[in-house]
């Protein structure tokens, strides 16, 4: 069954009106490629797990129907060439999306505290999206169903669905964007890390190679459910990673460097270019976090699922 809920966690809306959202990102623990599709999309089988890694989106309503978007004062510098402002955006493109559906008059200005980097395969942008379709269906007061929210985010790319359900866990089918949700236990934790260059999704999939046994996520959601971390980790996979690799060899470099002095398996989530390793604890997610923080000289992110 796929989930319809949509859900925005937390938001709060000030006195003067203005709404303050965040914008969560994915980890795909698990990610395999069934076949090329006639559209050009490729059929997967994903298994992505919400984090704690936001951003966070503040909205005002305006009385004309523009939509306008800047990045807060307090965004790194870095991201002011690498993240557009215009209507290439997707959260632009979501809030016009929503206004031609329902006829929406109004407009919005939206301020953009941006933590999550782009072309990392955390889906930060896809996040964005879904976090600017359930605010602005408050803001002006749209009776949207979850469903109609869920059909406008399938437009706009294959992760938002899972960013705009309520789910912590799911498995995803499809482009990406059928979501089935798996009721994951207990509390997980992530370090993850960036090369300094990103990777473009479309090229990486153009990479990839179509197994002619695909491999299934059956038993990673079973140990997902029982709250079995070391187990999980046996069976989380990423068919992308030698597509992404032969792009960035910057990734190359990072796995193999993290593979011999923390000794830690490494993965990368979505198309890249983000690498992770799992901890068993928290105690133990900031030993991980320091040791690679020493020897990659990069952030080093800690993300709780
Ligand atoms: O849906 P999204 O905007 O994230 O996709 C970006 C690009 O990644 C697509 O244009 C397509 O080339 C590729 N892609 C794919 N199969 C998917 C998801 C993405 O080939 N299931």
């Amino acid at each position: 069954m796929s989930c319809w809920t949509a859900c925005q966690p937390g938001a709060k809306r000030a006195a003067d009106g203005e709404l303050v959202v965040s914008s969560s990102s994915k980890l795909n623990l698990f990610l395999e490629v069934l076949a090329k599709r006639d559209d050009g999309f490729h059929e997967l089988e994903t298994v992505m797990v919400r984090t704690s890694f936001c951003d966070t989106l503040r909205l005002r309503v305006r009385a004309d129907s523009r939509c306008t978007l800047r990045l807060s004062d307090t965004t790194a510098s870095g991201f002011a060439k690498t993240v557009p402002l215009d209507e290439t955006n997707l959260i632009i493109r979501a809030a016009r999306t929503l206004q031609q559906l329902t006829g929406c008059r109004n407009g919005v200005d939206i301020v953009l505290h941006k933590t999550i980097p782009p072309q990392a395969g955390l889906g930060g942008g896809s996040g964005n999206a879904a976090a600017t379709l359930l605010a602005l269906r408050s803001l002006w007061e749209q009776s949207v169903s979850d469903r109609e929210l869920h059909n406008m985010a399938a437009q706009l790319g294959s992760d938002v669905n899972f960013l705009l359900s309520d789910c912590r866990a799911a498995v995803c089918r499809g482009r990406g964007e059928e979501i089935h949700p798996v009721a994951i236990r207990g509390n997980w934790y992530f370090l993850a890390v960036r090369p300094s260059l990103g990777n473009a999704t479309a090229e990486v999939f153009s990479r990839c190679q179509i197994p002619e046994r695909p491999r299934s996520s059956l038993k990673l959601t079973e140990h997902l459910q029982n709250g079995r971390v070391a187990a999980a980790q046996q069976f989380f996979f990423n068919r992308l990673t030698s597509g992404a690799v032969s792009c960035n060899p910057e990734m190359q470099r990072m796995m193999h460097k993290i593979a011999q002095k923390p000794r830690r398996v490494v993965w990368m989530s979505g198309s890249g270019s983000t690498l992770f390793v799992a901890a068993m604890s928290f105690v133990e997610a900031q030993q991980i976090r320091t040791d690679l923080q020493q020897l990659l000289r990069r952030d080093v992110w800690l993300l709780r699922v």
